[in-house]
């Protein structure tokens, strides 16, 4: 099998990429044992803290503002990967200097956007999946993870204002593909869903656009839950709606490739 890169991406704040990312590491690794490298690519850092991984040494912020003074940049950023508690889980740790990292570095050239696709060339025989939680806005580190993806994942909120940012991310995802050709969309994923003839509407308006959309992920409480107790759903809450919900998605997300 070969590597696949996904990146979990939407403009938009709050919609469960954190939370998809680290469900579908879990999911990936105990139940269908893959390899999986997460990269923790917002300066939030909610990855990196929830696996109780230390930043503090070399992270993505410092790989994007140094692989160019190496001669091997792939070999470097791999070299900062860290285990976690979890069998099979890796992960590229955030920073919070990811923050001052706008697309102007990129067009300066002071931060190399390249750097993930020389990481996941460096690893592609180490991990069968990279996921990268993406931040709530286009920069140099969601620039790097589009050029290194080999689809995306964008979940969604199904209220108007998520609705409206659509059109923008895909024309980033657009623009992106005049760097990287092969960069596919995976699926709209409609997450935090409840039984609302409004929210059933939207979701029908995304598939009648000719989206591709994932089956939704329920609202749970057993999510914010999840946040404190540092254990993803397959652990914490396994049967609870959005539990059951991720491991469909995930079984989906294999089929479709
Ligand atoms: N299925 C769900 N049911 C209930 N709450 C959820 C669900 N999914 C996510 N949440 C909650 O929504 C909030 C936002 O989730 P999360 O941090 O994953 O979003 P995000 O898109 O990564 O945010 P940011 O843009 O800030 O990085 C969290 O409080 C999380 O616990
Ligand atoms: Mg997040």
């Amino acid at each position: 099998m070969s590597i696949r890169t996904t990146a979990i991406l939407n403009l938009k704040g709050g919609v469960a990429k954190t939370t998809t990312a680290i469900n579908m590491a879990a999911i990936l690794a105990r139940n269908h044992g893959s390899r999986v490298l997460l990269i923790d690519a917002d300066s939030q850092c909610n990855t990196t803290e929830f696996f109780g991984v230390d930043s503090s040494g070399s992270n993505l912020a410092e790989i994007l503002r140094n692989a160019q003074h190496y001669d091997d940049p792939g070999a470097y950023a791999a070299g900062c990967i860290q285990g976690t508690q979890y069998d099979r889980i890796h992960l590229l740790p955030g920073d919070e200097m990811l923050m001052d990292m706008d697309l102007s570095k990129v067009e300066q050239g002071t931060v190399c956007s390249n750097v993930l696709r020389y990481l996941v060339e460096e690893v592609k025989d180490m991990y069968d999946h990279i996921l990268i939680d993406c931040p709530p806005a286009f920069n140099a580190a969601s620039a790097a993870a589009l050029i290194a993806a080999d689809d995306v994942i964008i979940p969604i909120k199904l209220d108007a204002f998520s609705l409206r940012g659509m059109g923008n991310l895909m024309r980033q995802i657009k623009n992106m593909r005049k760097i990287n050709p092969r960069l596919k969309i995976a699926g709209l994923l409609p997450t935090m869903w409840y039984k609302d003839l409004q929210i059933q509407d939207a979701e029908k308006q995304l598939r009648d656009a000719g989206l591709p959309v994932f089956h939704h992920i329920r609202r749970s409480d057993k999510v914010d839950k999840m946040t404190f107790q540092q254990d993803p759903l397959l652990i914490s809450s396994p049967n609870s709606a959005a539990g059951v919900d991720y491991r469909k998605f995930v079984a989906e997300y294999m089929r479709r490739k």
